[in-house]
């Protein structure tokens, strides 16, 4: 095995920064292949905590190149923050070490204004958004419109894309809502100019670059942002992110062809948790549901917002195995489930007229009229976020983690107990391709 994604099989925050982190101990690349920086990855190195939006978690290990595909979209100036803020911390961010495919396009001031505005309007209707002009990125890119990060290198391009753009969207804000914001075209060419200098130099082909290190045979890991059901085609539509989240999305976010990913780790929280809008079948909305927010630490590293909190659901996990080709799953955040009398798992849904859904037939507007059906597991009251080895937690949390795998008909083969790097535990099992991928014998 070279190569292996990381992709978040639920709603996102799955806690797929820890995970890539973990892994990529002898990775000589890691590439992000799509959302650009409402992703947010919280890892913890040494007891020093670092968020990362944009940038690949292997940008933490030192020797690894990192790598942001095609399929990004990309607010440079988020990324000049970042990388500001990254290097503060000691790491380095040089072009050698970090490559952003000249393809990707632009998110810009007047990206963000649309989202603003198009949430506003929607009233009691919101996504949800994370209001970073994402969406808005994603549109102009299928209609062909806006600028793209190889567009910088010539500022009289940049010039006349910005202006019509600017006209259009400024007509499309007054015209559809009312609108008076001004949107600069001054301001816009400064950040622009901004651009030219900070991020052009980082500048390269993502697609060439990893291609060639997979033709060389070097470890590449591919990072996925948010998560299987946030998908915009398979997710729960329309309360969703803009950009593929499942597997699916690597090739044409990175330029690589579909069989340039050996294996698929999946990402599943040991139970559920959302941010924004759309349908949750697990969701507790009781103070049970408070619980798993106050011990999870359950709010959004980019909005701050609470996330929605609820019970494993694994007809929507069977889903996103079933949607992304996931061989193998990383269950995370198991220490959270301590002290609990006993652990619910969606095992299947009801509809109004009595059927017992097993499998995600799709979600529609429907779907919020679904009960779950739930199986019903022993809990554990011991603290185990300092067990360092599976065999030692205790027989009600093995036993969990076995259900999952069964229950979800994929193996499980790490197991996150807690924030840091060595608080993360291979299930016996584990095929051998694995370790070696990760250079570790049984500990990451
Ligand atoms: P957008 O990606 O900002 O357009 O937001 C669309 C939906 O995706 C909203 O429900 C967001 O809360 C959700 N979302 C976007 N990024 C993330 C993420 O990294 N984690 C969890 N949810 C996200």
């Amino acid at each position: 095995m070279k190569s292996l994604a990381v992709i978040g099989s639920q709603w996102g925050d799955e806690g797929k920064g820890k995970i890539v982190d973990v892994i990529t101990r002898q990775a000589s690349w890691v590439v992000r292949f799509q959302g650009g920086n409402n992703a947010g990855h919280t890892v913890v190195v040494d007891g020093k905590t670092i968020k990362l939006n944009l940038l690949p978690s292997g940008v933490l290990r030192e020797g690894c190149r990192v790598a942001v595909g095609a399929g990004v979209v990309l607010d440079g100036m988020a990324l000049m923050r970042e990388i500001d803020s990254v290097r503060a911390s000691g790491i380095s961010v040089t072009p050698q070490r970090l490559v952003v495919d000249g393809r990707v396009p632009l998110v810009l001031p007047y990206h963000r204004e649309i989202d603003r505005v198009r949430e506003e309007a929607r009233g009691g209707n919101k996504i949800g958004t994370t209001l970073r002009g994402i969406g808005p990125a994603y549109e102009e890119r299928a209609s062909r419109v806006g600028l793209r990060l190889c567009d910088l290198r010539d500022g009289e391009v940049a010039q006349t894309v910005l202006k019509e753009r600017l006209k259009e969207v400024s007509a499309y804000l007054a015209g559809c809502f009312g609108s008076t914001v001004s949107l600069s075209l001054e301001e816009h060419l400064e950040e622009v100019a901004r651009l030219q200098e900070s991020v052009l130099p980082f500048m390269g082909d993502v697609s060439f670059e990893i291609s060639r290190a997979i033709s060389s045979g070097e470890r590449v890991v591919f990072e996925g942002a948010q998560g299987c059901l946030l998908d915009v085609a398979f997710g729960t539509v329309p309360f969703v992110t803009s950009s593929h989240t499942s597997a699916g999305g690597i090739s044409v976010g990175v330029g690589v062809g579909p069989r340039s990913v050996d294996r698929i780790l999946g990402l599943a929280k040991a139970y559920t948790t959302r941010v924004g809008s759309g349908p949750f079948p697990t969701e507790l909305l009781d103070a049970q549901g408070d619980e798993l927010r106050q011990r999870g630490a359950e709010y959004g590293t980019v909005t701050g917002r609470p996330r929605r909190c609820g019970w494993l659901d694994i007809v929507a996990l069977r889903y996103a195995i079933r949607v992304s080709g996931i061989d193998c799953l990383a269950l995370t955040k198991l220490d959270v489930l301590s002290g609990l009398e006993t652990i619910r798992i969606a095992t299947a849904y009801r509809t109004p007229d009595g059927r017992e859904l097993e499998d995600l037939p799709l979600w529609d507007r429907q779907s919020s009229l679904w009960t779950p059906v739930y199986r019903e597991l022993p809990g554990w009251q011991e603290d185990i976020s300092g067990v360092r080895s599976f065999a030692d937690l205790p027989h009600q949390a093995q036993q969990y983690v076995e259900a999952v795998a069964s229950l979800a008909g994929c193996p499980v083969v790490l197991v996150g107990v807690g924030q840091s790097r060595d608080a993360t535990l291979w299930v016996p099992g584990t095929p051998k391709e694995f370790y070696e991928f990760v250079g570790t014998e049984s500990r990451c």
